[in-house]
């Protein structure tokens, strides 16, 4: 890993620990899923809504937001296993899911670079606002083949990505689109750092996912693109 790239790791890192943000995101698992996440969840995974037995990975999933918003907006009886590199978060979204005796959902704390998992084992795979996170340095082309591989035949993957293209020069993204790891450093509202990704969505969808994950749609709401995908496999 280069230093630009263990400079992001770490401000990751460091965000996900810090004190400020962790209660910050006590708030936020009560807040369930956004009004795009319920669309685009019920249009693209509608043919595992009635179905049993459908497991589903949440990549990045913090305190358990977007799980327990599934499970109670869908009332769907999947399987979920959630993994976060945050202990703090892990323990809130454990404490969520006593709290109200939640079932059919796990949380392990790695750094999912790093962890193994069997082949074809989800039906459903989600990282919803963590994906940038993930994809810098050399891990990125690794995790995206093993998040293809992961997922069944037939499985759906949506990832989701900040949009700040706007704010940037035309010149300026034309430079950085040559490297497609380039991420700005600036504050959050709360003080606290946080990397946010100008490119727009052909980068995505010509470099990074081309090789292993067929794009299914590409959806722009606000700032956010939301991009659903099938392994190529399939
Ligand atoms: C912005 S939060 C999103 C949380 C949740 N998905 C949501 O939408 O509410 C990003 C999450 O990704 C996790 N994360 C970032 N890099 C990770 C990595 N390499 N392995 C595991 N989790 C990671 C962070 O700890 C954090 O909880």
């Amino acid at each position: 890993m280069n230093f630009a790239n263990k400079r992001l790791s770490r401000i990751n890192w460091e965000r996900y620990h810090n004190p400020k943000l962790i209660e910050k995101y006590k708030e936020k698992a009560i807040e369930g899923l956004t009004t795009e996440e319920k669309d685009i969840i019920k249009q693209y995974c509608h043919k595992f809504l009635k179905k049993r037995n459908v497991n589903v990975l949440v990549i990045g999933s913090g305190n358990g937001r977007e799980i327990f918003g599934i499970k109670n907006e869908f009332n769907v009886n999947w399987k979920f296993v959630g993994i976060d590199y945050s202990l703090p978060l892990i323990k809130q979204a454990k404490e969520i899911r006593k709290k109200f005796n939640i079932k059919n959902v796990s949380f392990i704390c790695k750094d999912i670079t790093k962890i193994k998992l069997k082949k074809n084992s989800f039906d459903i795979v989600l990282a919803f606002n963590c994906f940038l996170d993930l994809i810098i340095g050399k891990n990125k082309e690794k995790l995206i083949k093993k998040i293809s591989e992961w997922c069944k035949p037939g499985g759906i993957i949506i990832f989701n990505l900040n949009r700040i293209r706007n704010f940037l020069p035309e010149m300026f993204i034309k430079i950085i689109r040559k490297d497609f790891s380039f991420v700005i450093i600036m504050n959050d509202e709360i003080g606290i750092k946080t990397a946010v990704n100008p490119l727009p969505s052909f980068i995505y969808k010509k470099i990074i996912f081309k090789k292993y994950l067929k794009i299914i749609k590409i959806i722009l709401c606000k700032h956010t693109y939301y991009i659903v995908c099938t392994s190529i496999r399939n």
